[in-house]
């Protein structure tokens, strides 16, 4: 008889040339359009699942797992994986895997352009052109945070962090940083960045981003006492998880004008959006996209499939998935962003 095909589960529609390399050695379950899948959805199709090819909107967690008697490995297209609930799954045996390294340069690129619209007020601006009240050149108007010789830091310095910390090398100042691990005197010295501490960095900068991993002792990092440290006039920049900052109170210093601006690519609940944001004319809001370009977000998903095929014992790399972030690791590999802070 012949043997049974792994049932592998793919969550969400995703590029078909590139999920149809699963056909070779699975049987696939595939989502026709995108789906918000409640958790009863996703215990439901993990029931029956030895694998998954999940996004970070399908949040898998211990219930999840307990209802997946067969499941051995998930693959997240994403770098951050705070939606895979990591030691219910490692202590089953089932490798979860993530693609850092392939979103780095455009999440960069995206955090810069984030911070730097931010800081220039450039979709305030716009709305107000696009409303009809450009009346001629306002000598006055829309006057916005300097970027070039100010002082830029990032909290979290893994590759993302260390890619915006090279693209500002160009804005003429020393950048600072603050994670957990320093960085070689080789990899700062590249980067134009030096370690504070994280209280020092609050303090110390006219421009924060944000590109560190979310944990739940991260949770809040930038709350109401760390803004109250910032500069005042500083602008804050999210491009890594909405669960990082404390929104009501980073709403507060916006509109008091204490920062003078903040560009928010995620967000605490999302798709929802704190109202208290929306209310403040000074944020940039964007929709989860830092990573959003073609050539990004398709090996993205190679490197998932990639990671799945391995995870599950098939493929040229069969047993060494390329970025697993459970154990059994292949330490040689790297995994993760390696930004994490507290
Ligand atoms: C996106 O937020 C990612 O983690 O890749």
């Amino acid at each position: 008889m012949a043997e049974r095909r792994p049932v592998v589960w793919v969550s969400q529609p995703l590029y078909a040339d590139i999920e149809a390399r699963l056909d070779e050695w699975f049987d696939v379950v595939r989502t026709p359009t995108v789906t918000d899948h409640a958790p009863e959805a996703i215990a439901a199709a993990l029931a029956g699942a030895d694998g998954a090819l999940v996004t970070l909107n399908d949040r898998i967690g211990a219930a999840e797992v307990a209802a997946a008697p067969r499941l051995r490995a998930v693959a997240s297209v994403g770098v951050g994986y705070d939606s895979l609930d990591v030691a219910a799954l490692a202590a089953r045996g089932i490798v979860a895997t993530n693609t850092p390294g392939v979103l780095t340069e455009a999440t960069a690129d995206f955090g810069i352009a984030l911070m730097m619209a931010a800081a220039r007020r450039m979709t305030e601006a716009e709305r107000w052109l696009r409303d009809g009240r450009w009346n001629g050149w306002g000598f006055h108007a829309f006057h916005g945070a300097g970027i070039h010789g100010s002082t830029l830091g990032i909290l979290g310095m893994g590759r993302i962090g260390q890619g915006i910390a090279r693209r500002a090398r160009g804005f003429g100042r020393r950048g600072l940083y603050h994670n957990r691990s320093r960085l070689p005197p080789g990899v700062e010295r590249d980067c134009a960045a030096e370690w504070v501490a994280r209280d020092a960095l609050f303090g110390q900068v006219d421009h924060l981003v944000l590109a560190l991993p979310y944990a739940p002792e991260n949770h809040h990092i930038v709350d109401a006492a760390a803004l109250a440290r910032m500069k005042p006039g500083a602008t804050l920049t999210n491009i890594a998880r909405g669960g990082l900052v404390d929104e009501g109170a980073l709403a507060d210093a916006l509109q008091a004008g204490r920062l003078a601006a903040a560009g928010l690519d995620v967000f605490e609940g999302e798709p929802a959006v704190d109202p208290r944001l929306l209310a403040c004319d000074n944020v940039v809001l964007t929709p989860h996209i830092a990573s959003a370009t073609l050539p990004t977000r398709r090996a993205m998903v190679s490197l998932a499939v990639d990671n799945l095929v391995a995870a599950m014992g098939f493929g040229p790399d069969a047993g060494r998935p390329p970025h697993p972030v459970t154990p059994p690791f292949d330490a040689s590999r790297g995994s993760g962003d390696g930004g994490s802070t507290h």
